[in-house]
């Protein structure tokens, strides 16, 4: 398992860009399972999800391609990857293995695909994760709802549908409020339903309306995406299709957070801010400068950082998956900072692991009460979820001495080229391959 190896202290500058949202990517590669002939998505980053889900579509009869990259683009950077061709193959194979399953949750996606087109999907039961308990049973009352069947047999769900699934008006919303890839599961099948379905209580994701968008253009008829209300007329069959998938988010939002824990400025380019809007609201209060003009945000930061009471909430609200990279920045904020979980309320793996580098965070229950301090220092720590990870890194790069990041994995299933592209703006980061 690979380290990285961080020394702290140097101020970041220059261009960096966001690869394309592997969010997006995932429930998108899994929806091209319903398209007849061959899909090619723009934009798909290289990471090792990626792989798990082009492992997994392919083991489903789909054949899975990556160009070469076409290497430099307008614009003066590189484009990163080539596209990804996907063309669903073989239909008889309806099964989602154990193995694959267990390294990325989101293998779930392709549980509505395979019902509305291949009748039939078997798909490994998730387990628990480093962010919490994390059910699917919206995901099967939703599609139950549409007429699928289901039993679990030896640690799997087993789904069939009889004839062709039917719309219908449902309520998607469950106790932590919407579901995003449940959502997505539910629109795939609808697409392919007889009649017209509603779905109340959608998430608003922008990587739901990506799929929706790319949908849409393999010829379903949807309106509403982007809504809490989502309208879906079935149509008999989807085309494949090319799609580029939208910016990622996520990895801006990190990006925006290293330029201002590092007092640096950052152009970071191919990002779309509209995204990021509760984002740059939170990031304004602590005092980060952030301007743009087109695709392209410039961020920096002075010393002094002011400290905020910030609340994770489903889209537009501040996303869950930047409170832990949030949390490193407002460790060095002056005075007190209240941060409280709402999406995962269990999601604080990287608190202990910030206390070992000289942070002052104390949890109760879903809040952190973060008391900032002048400095971090540099530790030994573990990488234990995908964003705890990268909270670690940005608290590596300006603590004093060294950070040394065990099982940096975690950091390749959603960061492309992390180290990379931080290096090339300044970083001093060393990955160490394991024996
Ligand atoms: C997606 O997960 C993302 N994953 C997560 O990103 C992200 O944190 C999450 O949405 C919330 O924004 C992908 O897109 C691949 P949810 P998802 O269903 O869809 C509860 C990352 O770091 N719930 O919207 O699985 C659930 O426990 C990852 O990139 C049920 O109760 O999340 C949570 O409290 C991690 N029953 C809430 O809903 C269900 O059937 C929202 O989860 C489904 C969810």
């Amino acid at each position: 398992m690979d380290s990285f190896i961080i020394r702290g202290g140097n101020r970041l500058k220059g261009k960096i860009e966001v690869s394309g949202s592997k969010n997006s990517a995932l429930p998108i590669m899994a929806a091209c399972l319903m398209a007849q002939g061959k899909s090619t998505l723009h934009g798909v980053p290289r990471l090792s999800d990626i792989d798990s889900m082009s492992k997994l579509i392919g083991e489903l009869g789909c054949h899975v391609y990556r160009h070469e990259s076409p290497g430099r683009r307008d614009g003066d950077l590189p484009e990163l990857n080539g596209p990804l061709d996907i063309e669903s193959l073989d239909e008889t194979k309806c099964e989602a293995r154990y193995d694959i399953v267990k390294t990325m949750r989101a293998s779930i996606c392709v549980l509505g695909p395979l019902l509305a087109k291949r009748g039939k999907a078997i798909v490994s039961i998730p387990g628990g994760c480093a962010i919490g308990d994390r059910p699917v049973d919206l995901h099967v009352r939703g599609l139950k709802k549409l007429g699928a069947e289901f039993r679990t047999e030896n640690g799997n769900i087993v789904g069939e549908v009889r004839g062709r699934l039917k719309g219908c008006v449902m309520y998607l919303g469950g106790a932590q409020g919407p579901t995003v890839l449940g959502t997505i599961n539910v629109l795939c099948a609808a697409t392919l339903a007889e009649g017209q379905t509603v779905l109340v209580g959608a998430a608003c994701e922008p990587e739901v309306t990506d799929c929706a968008e790319m949908l849409i253009k393999m010829g379903a008829q949807i309106t509403g995406h982007g809504t809490s209300e989502i309208r879906i007329q079935g149509v008999e069959r989807l085309t494949g299709v090319e799609h580029r998938v939208i910016p990622d988010r996520i990895e801006c939002g990190t990006y925006m957070i290293a330029a201002a824990i590092t007092n640096g400025e950052l152009e970071i380019k191919h990002c779309n801010l509209d995204h990021l809007i509760a984002v740059v609201d939170r990031l304004e209060e602590v005092g980060v400068r952030i301007e743009r003009q087109n695709g392209t945000v410039f961020v920096s930061s002075s010393r002094r950082l002011n400290t905020v009471e910030m609340t994770t909430q489903p889209y537009p609200g501040f996303p869950t998956d930047l409170q832990a990279q949030l949390m490193a920045l407002l460790c060095l904020g002056d005075g007190i900072s209240v941060v409280t979980e709402r999406v995962f309320p269990d999601r604080f793996l990287h608190v202990g692991e910030l206390n070992r580098m000289g942070a002052r965070v104390r949890k109760e229950g879903p809040t952190a009460v973060i008391q900032g301090v002048k400095e971090l220092q540099g530790a030994s720590v573990m990488a234990s979820d995908l964003r705890a990870s990268a909270a670690l890194v940005l608290a590596g790069l300006v603590a004093r001495g060294a950070t040394r990041i065990d099982r940096v994995y975690h950091i390749d299933r959603g960061y492309e080229k992390i180290e990379k592209k931080l290096v090339a703006v300044g970083a001093d980061i060393q990955r160490v391959k394991a024996n």
